[in-house]
């Protein structure tokens, strides 16, 4: 028997045996009754390949760009808070491996250490993912990502609520690691982190952001902003005109709102609407080569990975994040020859087969 993880589930199982119990749930957890964390899956497994074979594949190409940015495949680390859970480099260790595979990394608003710090230890490109926390507080995160050489906002619009998962609730988990971003903000911590963190969570500490004041977030930078989390035809045509240069189709892995679609499901409305005129780029329930080269045949530019991000760091720091993304080249590499496709840029039509009821079909008349 091999003694190396041979794929991301492998990662998975020897994760679970190393996070402790409360930080293993809150981090496996979906919202409510987890439809949506299974749909994530379920959904990649509807959509089936279309092989080609008798082409010459000698010379695979699945290196992409992101807004510009080269990666040497077409996955990305996807915003995660709190890599401390995980290994105590955290996301220094998560931005080493990303590095190692020549990939870009998503740094969460919630990260363990500050985007100064991550930013320092990266060899690859860096995009900062915004939560809004109030304007002065957004204002100052967005000025320091941009000075610490991060390459674009990306900006989590999906939880419009703080959506407690219901094992953190059992398990009355409690944050324990430090907000780097707001080291030495004199703020209360629900300011800081977007809640209340009573037992029950209270929606009511949320701060809104709108469609309209978008124009104000982007007259605070010049990089690109990316919306996170956008579900629907409507939204992302709402997206496109108001100048957002990437969208990504998210359902944060069924963490917040539990009940709807898929992510993938939703790809198709959404390409359709961006007409071309933003980058998409899909998370949720990636966990194989063949899910990259799904997505990427809807449309998508690159496929985000969250959890299996945990799983690496936990098994083997930096070392493990980078054996997560390696397995997914190799598989991403596997399906593109079977497939007799040559460049993730350059994908035929007709590579997958996609549900009858899937896309435009499902937008409202
Ligand atoms: C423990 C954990 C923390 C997360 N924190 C954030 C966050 O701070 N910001 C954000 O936009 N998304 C966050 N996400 C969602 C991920 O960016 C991503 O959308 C999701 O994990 C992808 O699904 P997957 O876990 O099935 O790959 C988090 C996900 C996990 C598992």
């Amino acid at each position: 028997m091999s003694l190396d993880p041979i794929n991301l589930y492998d990662y998975e199982e020897r994760a679970r045996m190393v996070i402790p119990h409360n930080d293993w749930d809150t981090i496996e957890a979906g919202a409510m009754d987890m439809f949506t964390t299974r749909r994530n899956r379920t959904a990649f497994e509807a959509l089936t390949l279309r092989p080609r074979f008798l082409r010459d594949i000698g010379d695979v190409d699945i290196s992409t760009t992101m807004l510009g940015e080269e990666i040497s495949l077409p996955v990305f680390i996807c915003p995660a808070g709190s890599h401390l859970k995980a290994h105590p480099d955290g996301e220094l260790a998560t931005v080493r491996g990303a590095g190692m595979s020549n990939t870009l990394m998503m740094l969460s608003t919630g990260s363990n250490y500050s985007m100064e710090e991550v930013s320092e230890a990266a060899t690859g490109p860096l995009w900062f993912q915004l939560y809004h926390r109030g304007y002065d507080l957004t204002e100052m995160l967005v000025h320091r990502a941009e000075e610490a050489g991060f390459k674009a906002i990306c900006l989590t619009v999906d939880t419009p609520a703080p959506s407690p998962k219901e094992r953190d609730l059992r398990n009355n988990y409690q944050r324990t690691h430090e907000l780097a971003n707001f080291r030495g903000v004199d703020r209360p911590q629900s300011e800081i982190s977007g809640t209340d963190e009573t037992p029950g969570w209270q929606v009511s500490r949320t701060i809104p952001l709108t469609w309209s004041e978008l124009e104000w977030l982007r007259g605070l930078t010049s990089l690109p902003l990316v919306l996170k989390g956008i579900r629907t035809a409507e939204d992302a045509h709402i997206a496109v005109e108001s100048g957002v240069n990437g969208i990504q189709v998210s359902t944060h892995g069924g963490r917040q709102l539990d009940m709807t679609m898929g992510a993938i499901e939703m790809v198709p409305e959404i390409v359709e609407a961006a007409k071309g005129q933003a980058e998409i780029y899909v998370d949720s329930g990636v966990r194989r080569g063949s899910d990259v080269i799904k997505a990427l045949a809807l449309g998508v530019t690159a496929v985000g990975i969250g959890r299996p991000l945990f799983w690496g760091l936990a098994v083997n720091g930096a070392e493990g994040v980078h054996g997560v993304l390696e397995l997914l080249r190799e598989e991403v590499n596997r399906a593109m020859a079977y497939c007799g496709q040559t460049s993730v840029k350059d994908l035929e039509s007709n590579l997958i087969n996609i549900p009858n009821d899937w896309g435009p079909n499902r937008m409202a008349p």
